[in-house]
């Protein structure tokens, strides 16, 4: 007995631990935008009636049985038998009912709200409406800017204080999208679109996940939504609007690493930001601000020493991914060569 409650206490003592590391750029308990806070004020709500009527039935429960327990001396005797019960059934039918309501009318009200997404659906975009259409491949996101006319991938830069529309799409099988301290979940099907916005209040970099298991890599399969302030987003569009593919390079050895990726890269990977191919050909992550990114591969930090493990070896890094045999092995020389050309692929110089 003693064991057991030492057991309860250590897990109650944990989760009170790890309840404390929530961290306000991936948990759904510290909500960091309009979207969020609708689904945690909902959340709130639903838990704190749940439990307050589990706390009146235990309470009447406990009340009953205590009160009406079998007395010494009365072992064979039988109380009063009764049927029905007006004032107690109009009573113990209608809290429920008026439970239900308190649940129901803000349910209703947030369902609609999080589901307007008409600015969205027009058939031609107002010029300030920001719609991006999110494709979830195996293992990596690609987002495509519909006014903008910008494609990048891993990264989706937001301005802070709008809301974000986005056509969500899973390019091969299914996969979900979440960005817990923004917005809860939503699928990716291969075969509709699903739509949904976001805002974020604070400039920040908040972490994305696929919350559908997709294969061995799924784990691996995350994103970042940066939020910044409307005039770095404003900088940050025309910026990247400007890299067409044909980058300056910084150094010989960037120079060499960029032959190296017209002739083995380019035909899956384009560093071009406006690509306007169809999303059906953009096969590979677009790579036109690879330098700006946060992580390599979706997992790891993005630095010279990551950056190079990954072309050496994308399968040891991320199992199943599509790089894995695409181009043939690569010579140190040539693999320092192309990062130096990647990492010096960005946006904001
Ligand atoms: Cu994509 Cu899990």
């Amino acid at each position: 007995m003693m064991k057991q409650w030492r057991l309860v206490s250590l897990v109650s003592l944990l989760a009170l631990l790890l309840g404390g590391c929530g961290k306000d750029f991936q948990s759904t308990l510290i909500p960091q935008g309009e979207v969020a806070k609708m689904q945690y004020d909902l959340l709130l709500l639903s838990t704190a009636i749940m439990v307050l009527v589990v706390l009146v039935v235990t309470a009447i429960f406990i009340y009953v049985v205590v009160k009406f327990r079998q007395k010494k001396g009365q072992e064979n005797y039988i109380p009063k038998q009764v049927e029905g019960n007006h004032k107690l059934e109009i009573i113990w039918t209608v809290i429920p009912i008026l439970l239900l309501l308190v649940l129901a009318v803000p349910t209703v009200t947030y369902t609609f709200k999080l589901a307007d997404v008409k600015p969205a659906q027009k058939q031609k975009l107002d010029k300030d409406t920001i719609v991006i259409d999110v494709s979830a491949r195996l293992y990596w996101w690609e987002f495509a800017y519909k006014n903008e006319k910008i494609v990048t991938s891993q990264d989706m830069v937001i301005p802070t204080g709008k809301k974000v529309y986005l056509n969500l799409k899973g390019a091969d099988i299914k996969h979900a999208f979440w960005v817990p301290s923004l917005a809860g979940k939503i699928d990716t099907n291969p075969d509709n679109v699903n739509m949904m916005w976001l805002k974020a209040d604070n400039p920040g970099t908040y972490n994305g996940f696929c919350t559908e298991l997709c294969g061995p890599s799924h784990a691996l399969m995350q994103f970042k939504v940066k939020a910044v302030s409307p005039e770095e987003y404003e900088a940050w569009t025309a910026s990247m609007n400007k890299l067409d593919g044909k980058q300056e390079t910084a150094s010989a050895q960037a120079e060499e690493g960029k032959e190296i990726f017209q002739k083995s890269c380019i035909g899956c990977h384009a560093v071009d930001a406006n690509d306007a191919r169809p999303a059906a050909a953009r096969i590979a992550p677009n790579l036109a601000n690879f330098g700006d990114r946060e992580l390599v591969a979706g997992i790891v930090e993005n630095n010279e020493e990551n950056v190079k493990q990954w072309l050496k070896d994308p399968e040891g890094m991320k199992p199943g991914n599509l790089m894995t045999g695409k181009y043939g092995n690569l010579t140190d020389e040539q693999v320092d060569a192309l990062t130096a050309y990647l990492l010096g692929l960005k946006a904001e110089k």
